[in-house]
């Protein structure tokens, strides 16, 4: 039996990442976490990030145009709950927090150097879709701590430990049950 709800962001899991942004004029440079984000585009490299315009940090990707999409560990846990929960407004989310802002290579905002990784995007396209507004960035570069890659320059996932999110409670990835192409490989040998 199927039970129907009623339409609601019911594409889970999400990530969670914490953005990065620079200070407008006078103000400190912001860190604001999110869950409504989405690889959309391979050539150019381009993601997505929706922000509600009420947030502070909203303001200061408008006047940027630029951030950085850095991607926590599940041990920064309590951080990232916290990024979401203060607002840049009251609070220096990066000294408070005990972040170190790391110059970007490519973009005007800062990096969190404690986080394993930082993609640094550039606002190519805006659009209101109601309660949030769409940021669709292209990627301009990505940076790794070392831990993180293998020696064939992979992403290895157990060292990442990234965060989930599903209705409100963050997970951590279980075990790697299987990878790309396995199932279509394993048909062709049984075929042959
Ligand atoms: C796990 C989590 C995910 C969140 N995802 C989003 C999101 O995708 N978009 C958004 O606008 N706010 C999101 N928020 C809320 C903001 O992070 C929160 O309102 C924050 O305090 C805004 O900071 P700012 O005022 O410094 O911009 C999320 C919060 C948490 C804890």
């Amino acid at each position: 039996m199927k039970i129907e709800r009623k339409p609601s962001t019911a594409l889970l899991p999400t990530p969670v990442v914490l953005l990065s942004v620079a200070g407008h004029g006078k103000e400190k440079d912001n860190i604001i976490t999110l869950a409504w984000v989405g690889t959309v585009c391979s050539a150019p490299p381009m993601l997505s990030v929706a922000i509600r315009p009420s947030r502070h940090s909203h303001r200061l990707v408008d006047a940027a145009r630029e951030f950085v999409v850095n991607i926590p560990r599940a041990g920064q846990l309590g951080k990232v709950d916290l990024a979401g929960v203060w607002s840049g407004a009251e609070h220096d989310k990066f000294a408070e927090l005990g972040f170190t802002a790391r110059p970007a290579k490519h973009v005007a905002a800062p990096l969190i150097d404690e986080c394993p990784i930082n993609i640094e995007c550039v606002v190519r396209h805006q659009l209101d879709l109601g309660a949030h507004d769409l940021y669709l960035a292209e990627i301009v570069a990505v940076q790794y701590d070392e831990d993180v890659l293998d020696a064939r320059g992979h992403v290895k996932t157990s060292a990442l430990e990234p965060i989930a999110y599903v209705e409100g409670e963050y997970w951590s990835l279980g075990e790697r049950i299987g990878s790309y192409g396995r199932a279509a490989k394993a048909l062709k040998t049984e075929k042959k």
